[in-house]
């Protein structure tokens, strides 16, 4: 039976792949006071991850930084191996591709600590094919982040058919002590949970738009400037708890899921994803952002997360809590 390390006791955090997805790691675990070391194969992999970490840290600073929390224990090494080798935890973010996890993780099985747990950031694939044959398997899980993720809480964690459920409470525990809000799928499925949910909205998104419902501008903000605001607070079953009023979800079930299942009858069957259509999203895109360059836009989204985020520490105080 493996002995995990205490919460307090992880330091150091192993990072492979530091692309989109590993530099944003790389930043939230720096500032939350842990020293990183990383690794990727890529070109001039250092000067990006640098300043990557530089542009995030203001953001991170101002929601709170950790105690010790310093961009000085980054380090940047030249093999995956020495990433893992004195890591307490690791997050690794490589390509989502199969046979790239896999080899990476065939080569990491030596060298990685005896207790230390690595979860991997894939949207897409099963821990159970990536470590398959792998003698660490036990310890690996899916941790899987929302871009970006030193911003966006939820980590969703998700065992493979060899993980250790010790392993795995081990995951969600550490990342709640680090900060994320982690929570666990009890299944392997293509895309987890959060994926699916956005997958699902994002058919009807698509399906408003080849039927011609409503311009690319309205529909954004029949969810930005509607129940997308309400959503960010409370999630679908619990918003749909407050929609019966005083009867609650109760009355809510009775009252609408008729209405709702009529709807949903209307909706079967997935749009065509043809290039017309994509055109026509991307021309709406355009005539939406008007002068705004796409660097404008991840301003846009990252200023109001930072507040967003803000406001919900600030508010906690004056929350009943369950
Ligand atoms: N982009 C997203 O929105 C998002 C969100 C959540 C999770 N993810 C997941 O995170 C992972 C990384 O995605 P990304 O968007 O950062 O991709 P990315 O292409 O931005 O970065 C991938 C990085 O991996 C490096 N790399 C190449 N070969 C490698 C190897 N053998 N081992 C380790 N690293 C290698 C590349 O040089 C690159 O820097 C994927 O598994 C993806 O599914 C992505």
């Amino acid at each position: 039976m493996t002995t995990y390390p205490e919460f307090d006791q992880v330091k150091r955090i192993g990072i492979l792949g530091t692309g989109t997805i590993g530099a944003s790691w790389t930043a939230y675990f720096l500032a939350h006071g842990y020293a990183v070391t990383a690794w990727d194969p890529g070109d001039n992999w250092q000067e990006k991850l640098t300043a990557f970490v530089d542009t995030a840290w203001p953001q991170l600073t101002e929601l709170g930084l950790g105690p010790g929390a310093t961009k000085a224990a980054l380090t940047m090494v030249d093999t995956p191996e020495e990433a893992v080798a004195t890591a307490d935890f690791v997050q690794e973010n490589g390509p989502e591709r199969l046979p790239i996890k896999q080899e990476l993780y065939a080569r990491i099985d030596d060298a990685l600590p005896a207790t230390t747990v690595l979860a991997s950031s894939t949207s897409g694939l099963i821990m159970s094919d990536m470590a398959e044959g792998v003698k660490s398997a036990p310890r690996f899980v899916v941790g899987h982040p929302f871009n970006p993720p030193h911003l966006i809480p939820l980590v969703e964690v998700v065992a493979g058919k060899d993980s250790d459920p010790a392993a795995v409470d081990w995951a969600m525990g550490f990342y709640r002590h680090a900060g994320k809000h982690s929570i666990r799928i009890n299944k392997e499925v293509p895309g987890h949970l959060a994926n699916r949910l956005q997958a699902a909205l994002w058919r009807e998104a698509t399906w408003a738009v080849a039927n011609d419902l409503a311009s690319i501008e309205d529909i954004n903000a029949a969810m930005a400037q509607g129940p997308g605001l309400r959503l960010a607070l409370m999630g679908p079953h619990m918003i749909f708890n407050l929609t019966g009023g005083k009867g609650g979800f109760q009355h809510f079930f009775d009252h609408f899921t008729p209405g709702i299942a009529n709807w949903w009858s209307d909706m079967q069957g997935d749009p065509e994803l043809t290039d017309a259509l994509r055109d026509k999203i991307w021309a709406g895109l355009k005539d939406e952002t008007g002068a705004r360059s796409l660097d404008d836009l991840e301003h846009e989204r990252d200023l109001r997360l930072v507040e967003l985020l803000k406001m919900l520490q600030a508010t906690k105080s004056q929350i009943k809590q369950p």
